[in-house]
C-alpha cells in the first residue's frame, strides 16, 4: 500500500487495528498522517506519540468527548468530520478549530449532500474554524465483484466529491478504502483513508487484492463428537457481520456465543486432531474483530515474537 499511495498520500485508518504498534509500523513506512474513527483512537495515538496529523473520519456531538479532543489538539493537529451545522458548533464550542467537510457520496451514512457543502464550509468559517478541505467515504462501493464496473462506480461517486472540493476550497480531497486503494484517480482525491489491508480478512480476500492476511484468531478445539468438532471461539470474538469465519480444512456448521462448530471439509478423511489441539481462524471482518480482544500475539511459524497492546478500543 505504501508503494501505491506513499507518505501523506496514504492516511492510514486506526479504525481496522486499533492497535498503536501496528500504527507506529505504518509511521515507520512514512506515514504520519492517521485517520480514525472514535475520539478514544485520536487521544490513543497522541498518547503514544504516533502520527503527526490526526483526522476524525466521523461525526461526534457529544461535550465531552470533543472537549478531550480539544485538549489532544493544544499538542497535536487533530481534524474532525462535520456534516452539519449542529456537528461544526459542537465542535467550536468544545475548542476545535480544524474541520473536513464530510460529503455524502452515495454510502447512506454521513455526509452533507455535496450541493450543500460550500454554505456549510462558510458557516464553519464563520465561527473562526479552518475548513481543510473535504472527505466522502465510498463504503457502498468496496464489494462490487466486477474491477471495471467497481471503478466506474467510484469515478462516479468521486465527481460528487470533486465539485463539493471546488465549493468547499481547502487543500484536503479524502476519500477511500482497501477495496478502492487502485481506483482512484490521483488528480481528483490526494489522499486515501484505508485501514483493512494492514490485516486483511476473507471478505476483503473475496476481491484478489494484493495484500495477505496476516491476522487470526487462535481457537482450542474442546469437544469432539461423531462427525463434528467444537472450538472456543465464537460470536464473541469474532466480528460476524460479514458472515463465517474461515478454518483451513474444515467447513463451519454454525457460530454461537463462545462456541463454533466445524467439520472437516467435504470428501476429506476423518480429522486426525484432538480436544486440546488448536486451529487459526481467520475472521471475516477484521475490525470488529480487534475490538473484542485485548492483545495481538506477533508469531513466525509457531512462536510468539512479541505481544502487542490492542489499545485503541474503547469510545
Ligand atoms: C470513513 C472511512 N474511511 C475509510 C474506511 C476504509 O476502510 P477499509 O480499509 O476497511 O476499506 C472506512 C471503513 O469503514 C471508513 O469508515
Amino acid at each position: 500500500m505504501s508503494l501505491r499511495h506513499p507518505g501523506a498520500k496514504l492516511r492510514p485508518h486506526t479504525k481496522a487495528h486499533k492497535c498503536t504498534q501496528i500504527a507506529n509500523l505504518q509511521q515507520n513506512y512514512g506515514h504520519k498522517t492517521f485517520t480514525c474513527a472514535t475520539p478514544r483512537e485520536i487521544i490513543g495515538m497522541a498518547a503514544a506519540g504516533v502520527g503527526e496529523d490526526l483526522l476524525l473520519a466521523n461525526e461526534v456531538v457529544d461535550h465531552d468527548r470533543l472537549s478531550a479532543l480539544a485538549k489532544v489538539s493544544e499538542n497535536q493537529r487533530v481534524t474532525i468530520a462535520v456534516d452539519s451545522e449542529y456537528t461544526i458548533q459542537a465542535a467550536s464550542h468544545a475548542g476545535l478549530r480544524d474541520v473536513l467537510i464530510d460529503i455524502n457520496v452515495g454510502l447512506k451514512r454521513c455526509g452533507v449532500a455535496p450541493e450543500l457543502a460550500g454554505q456549510l464550509a462558510d458557516f464553519a468559517r464563520k465561527q473562526k474554524m479552518t475548513v481543510r478541505g473535504v472527505m466522502g467515504y465510498e463504503g457502498h462501493l468496496m464489494m462490487i465483484d466486477s474491477h471495471d464496473k467497481r471503478k466506474q462506480r467510484v469515478s462516479e461517486s468521486m465527481q460528487l466529491l470533486a465539485r463539493a472540493a471546488q465549493d468547499v476550497g481547502g487543500e484536503i480531497i479524502s476519500a477511500g478504502g482497501t477495496g478502492t486503494f487502485d481506483l482512484h484517480d490521483s488528480t481528483c482525491i490526494n489522499e486515501l483513508q484505508a485501514g483493512s489491508y494492514a490485516l486483511m480478512d476473507t471478505h476483503y480476500a473475496k476481491l484478489n487484492l494484493p495484500f495477505d492476511q496476516s491476522c487470526f484468531v487462535l481457537g482450542t478445539i474442546i469437544s469432539k463428537s461423531d462427525g463434528w468438532l467444537v472450538i472456543d471461539v465464537g460470536l464473541k470474538s469474532l466480528g460476524m457481520d460479514h458472515g463465517n469465519p474461515t478454518i483451513d480444512g474444515y467447513d463451519v456448521m454454525f457460530c454461537s456465543d463462545e462456541h463454533t462448530t466445524i467439520v472437516p471439509n467435504k470428501g476429506q478423511a476423518e480429522t486426525k486432531v484432538s480436544v486440546g489441539d488448536k486451529l487459526r481462524v481467520i475472521p471475516a471482518h477484521i475490525d470488529p474483530t480487534m475490538a473484542m480482544h485485548e492483545m495481538a500475539f506477533l508469531v513466525r511459524g509457531e512462536e510468539v515474537i512479541d505481544a502487542w497492546s490492542i489499545d485503541l478500543r474503547g469510545w
